[in-house]
C-alpha cells in the first residue's frame, strides 16, 4: 500500500551559540509528531538542520579566533549530539554550509532575477545584526530590535531586492482562503495586522558587509541575505533544482512548518511570497507555538537564563525532559521552565501513575502466576468499561494531534493509565488471590497487562526508551504502528513478563532542588572566578606541554644571504642539535660560542631558508634590541628549565 507521504520541519537552528532547553521544544514536539504520524500509517520526512551563515557567526568566530567553518562544524557536533541524546528521528539534517544547499541557493536567486522578482538598489535601515533582521524607523521599540530587544545600527548599502510588495494581495488571498495557514489562528491577526496591513515593503536580500554567506551568481560581492538562505533549506533539502529531485516531488509542499512564534513573520509572509514567485506551492501550515520562559522571560543565551538539557536528561532520564517538554507547556501558549516543575511533573505522571501501574501489575504476575500473563475468562461490565477506554484512545489521540496538542495527547493516554491504577483499587487483587478466587484474579491481571499495551504502544512517540522498556516487561515486541491497538486482547496468554528495575526513581523534590540550588551556586562561583581571570591564562598542563633545557654553543654561523640568521650547533646533553635563530642583528657568532642558552626542545623541526631547525632559543625583546637567556650559574647542557 502506498504511503501518504507527511513532511514536517523544525527551523534550522543558529550556529552561534550553543543550545539550551528552549531549543529543544520546537524539536522533541515535531519528533513526537513524526513519530506519531510514522506508527499511523504515513510516510514521513522529518528535516532539521543548522542555519550557518551570517554577520553573526562571522564576528563570533573572529572572537574565538578561528575560522567560520570551523565554529560552524564545533556548533554542528554540539547540537547533533544534543538530538541523539534527546532521541529525535529526523530524516535528514541539513547545514546551509552543504554544497548543495550553497549551489542551489544561487540558482533560486538566479531564477528570482530571470522572473523580475529582484532588482538593485539602495537601501538604508536599522540593522539588528544577532537577528539578521531589518527594521524600519516605526517598527522599533524604544529604539531598540522589537524582536530580542537589543541595538540596532544604521546600515546603508547598495543591494539586490525582492519585490515583495508585489505579492501583498495574493498573500491576503492565500489567508482568506487558506484560513489554517498560520495557526494557532490569533498569529494570523497578528501578521495581519502588524505585517501585511501597514504595506509590504521590498526585501533587501543580500549584503556586502560580511562575506560569510552565498556568494551571489550575478554579482560575487554580495553574499545571500540569511533569511531567504536559511528559508531555502525546507526546498534545497528535498532536491530541489537538483538532479534527484524524487523527494521534492513527493514530499513537497510540507505539511507542516513548526516554529517559534518570534520566527513566524518570516514564515508567513517573506517565504510564501519567495514560493510564488518561484511559482512553488506554498506549505499546507505554519504553527507559532510559544516560549519555554525562565522567570517571566524567554530562555535565550543572550539573556544568560539558559538550561543546560545534557545535564537534566543526565540527571533525570531523556523520557522526563522529553515528557516535560510535550506535557507541561500548553501548546501554542508560552510556559514556564521551573526545577520544580519538571521534579513535581514527573514524579506525579511518571513515577506515580505510570511507573506504579506496570511494577505493580508486572510484581503481581510474577507472585500470583509465576510471571506468565494469565488467560482471561468472563470479561465484567468493569473489566468493559477499560476496553472500551482503550479501544477508544487512538481515535482520540490522532484528534489531538491533528491539533498538534501534545499535551492533550498525552492527557488521553494518560486516562488509561489512571483508570487502571483505578481498576487495581477496585478489584483489590490481593483479596481475590487470599479467597483463592485465581479465575477473577486472572481476568484482572489480563485487563491490566492489556491496558499497559495499550498505554505504551500509544506512548512511543512521545518517551519512546520507556515505552520500549515497558515492552521488554511485557515480554512482547515494541510494535512498528498502532495497527494492534484497535482491539483489546492481543496479548497471548502465558507470555512471560519480566519485572525488573523501576521505569522511573521517585525524586525526594525539597532534597532534590537543595542539590540543584547548591550545585548552580557552585557553578556561579566557578564561573565568577573563571570570568576575573585574563582569557588568554594557560593552566599548568598547557605550559607542561613545552620541554625547555639548557644547551652550549659548540659552533654559530651566519645563514648565507640572510641578515637576521645565526645557525647554531648546540651541544644538549649527549646530542647535537642544529637550531637557526633570528639574532643575527645582535649578536657576532664568535661572541656567542660557548655561551649556555636555553631551547625550547620539542618544537617540530622546520626548515628556516633552506636550513634545518630542531629547536628555539629563548630571548628577552624590548622592541629595541634582543637579549638571549642564560642560566645565572654553569649548570651543564641538557638540564631542564622549568
Ligand atoms: N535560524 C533561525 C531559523 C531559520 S528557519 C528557516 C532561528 N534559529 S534559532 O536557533 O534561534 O531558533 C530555533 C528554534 O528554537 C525556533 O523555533 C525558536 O523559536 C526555538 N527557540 C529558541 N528559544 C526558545 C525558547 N526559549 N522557547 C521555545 N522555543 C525557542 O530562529
Amino acid at each position: 500500500m502506498n504511503k501518504k507521504p507527511y513532511y514536517i520541519t523544525t527551523p534550522i537552528y543558529y550556529s552561534s551559540g550553543s543550545f539550551h532547553l528552549g531549543h529543544c521544544y520546537t524539536t522533541v514536539i515535531c519528533d513526537a509528531i513524526a513519530r506519531f504520524k510514522r506508527m499511523d500509517g504515513y510516510d514521513v520526512f522529518y528535516l532539521t538542520g543548522t542555519d550557518e551563515h551570517g554577520q553573526k557567526v562571522q564576528q563570533r568566530a573572529e572572537k574565538a579566533g578561528v575560522t567560520p567553518k570551523q565554529f560552524v562544524d564545533r556548533l554542528y557536533e554540539q547540537i547533533t549530539a544534543l538530538w541523539k541524546k534527546l532521541d529525535i528521528s529526523y530524516d535528514k539534517f541539513i547545514r546551509t554550509t552543504d554544497e548543495y544547499h550553497e549551489k542551489t541557493v544561487q540558482k533560486i536567486y538566479e531564477k528570482l532575477l530571470a522572473n523580475g522578482d529582484i532588482y538593485k538598489s539602495e537601501y538604508e535601515g536599522m540593522y539588528c545584526t544577532p537577528c539578521e533582521a531589518f527594521w524600519t524607523e516605526s517598527q522599533l521599540k524604544d529604539g531598540k530590535c522589537p524582536d530580542c530587544g537589543r541595538p540596532v545600527t544604521k546600515q546603508k548599502e547598495e543591494n539586490y531586492f525582492f519585490r515583495l510588495s508585489k505579492y501583498q494581495n495574493r498573500l491576503i488571498k492565500f489567508y482568506q482562503e487558506n484560513p489554517e495557514f498560520i495557526s494557532p489562528r490569533s498569529r494570523m491577526n497578528e501578521m495581519i495586522n502588524n505585517f501585511i496591513k501597514p504595506g509590504l515593503k521590498d526585501l533587501c536580500i543580500s549584503r556586502t558587509t560580511f562575506d560569510w554567506g552565498v556568494k551571489l551568481p550575478f554579482d560575487s560581492k554580495h553574499v545571500a541575505y540569511v533569511w531567504v538562505d536559511a528559508l531555502s533549506n525546507y526546498i534545497t533539502a528535498l532536491g530541489y533544482l537538483q538532479d534527484d529531485h524524487a523527494k521534492f516531488d513527493k514530499y513537497w509542499p510540507a505539511d507542516l512548518h513548526m516554529v517559534g512564534k518570534e520566527i513566524v513573520r518570516f514564515h508567513t509572509v517573506i517565504w510564501p511570497a519567495l514560493l510564488m514567485a518561484l511559482d512553488l506551492p506554498l506549505p499546507k501550515k505554519v504553527y507559532g507555538h510559544g516560549w519555554l520562559l525562565f522567570g517571566d522571560d524567554k530562555m535565550s543565551k543572550s539573556k544568560g537564563n539558559v538550561v543546560d538539557p545534557f545535564f537534566l536528561a543526565d540527571r533525570y532520564g531523556v523520557d522526563a525532559i522529553r515528557y516535560f517538554l510535550l506535557r507541561e507547556i500548553p501548546f501554542g501558549s508560552d510556559g514556564a521552565y521551573t526545577n520544580e516543575a519538571l521534579l513535581v511533573r514527573t514524579n506525579a505522571d511518571l513515577v506515580n501513575d505510570l511507573g506504579n501501574l506496570v511494577s505493580r501489575t508486572t510484581a503481581m504476575i510474577t507472585q500470583y502466576f509465576e510471571g506468565r500473563i494469565p488467560a482471561p475468562n468472563a470479561y465484567t461490565q468493569l473489566d468493559k468499561e477499560l476496553i472500551t477506554l482503550c479501544e477508544a484512545t487512538l481515535d482520540k489521540v490522532r484528534k489531538d494531534m491533528d491539533g498538534l496538542s501534545a499535551p492533550d495527547a498525552l492527557t488521553d493516554i494518560f486516562k488509561i493509565v489512571q483508570r487502571a491504577n483505578k481498576y487495581i483499587d477496585e478489584t483489590t487483587p490481593w483479596t481475590l488471590n487470599k479467597q483463592g478466587n485465581t479465575e477473577r484474579l486472572a481476568t484482572v491481571m489480563y485487563v491490566l497487562a492489556e491496558c499497559i499495551r495499550f498505554a505504551a504502544t500509544l506512548l512511543k512517540p512521545f518517551i519512546t526508551e520507556t515505552s520500549n522498556v515497558i515492552f521488554e516487561k511485557l515480554g512482547v515486541n515494541s510494535p512498528e504502528d498502532f495497527s494492534e491497538i484497535t482491539k483489546f486482547g492481543v496479548l497471548k496468554a502465558g507470555t512471560k513478563v519480566n519485572k525488573g528495575a523501576n521505569l522511573f526513581n521517585r525524586i525526594d523534590v525539597e532534597k532534590e532542588l537543595k542539590a540543584l540550588d547548591e550545585l548552580a551556586e557552585k557553578q556561579n562561583s566557578d564561573k565568577n572566578a573563571e570570568q576575573t581571570l585574563p582569557s588568554d591564562l594557560i593552566d599548568i598542563n598547557d605550559f607542561a606541554k613545552v620541554k625547555l633545557c639548557t644547551a652550549k654553543v659548540l659552533s654559530c654561523e651566519k645563514v648565507a644571504k640572510s641578515d637576521k640568521l645565526l645557525a647554531f650547533k648546540l651541544q644538549v646533553g649527549d646530542e647535537v642539535r642544529q637550531v637557526v635563530s633570528g639574532i643575527a642583528q645582535y649578536y657576532q657568532p664568535e661572541y656567542m660560542v660557548g655561551k649556555t642558552v636555553v631551547l625550547v626542545k620539542n618544537l617540530k623541526p622546520a626548515k628556516i631558508r633552506g636550513v634545518e631547525s630542531n629547536g628555539m632559543i629563548l630571548c628577552a625583546a624590548d622592541g629595541k634590541t634582543v637579549v638571549f637567556v642564560t642560566p645565572e650559574k654553569d649548570i651543564g647542557s641538557g638540564k631542564e628549565v622549568r
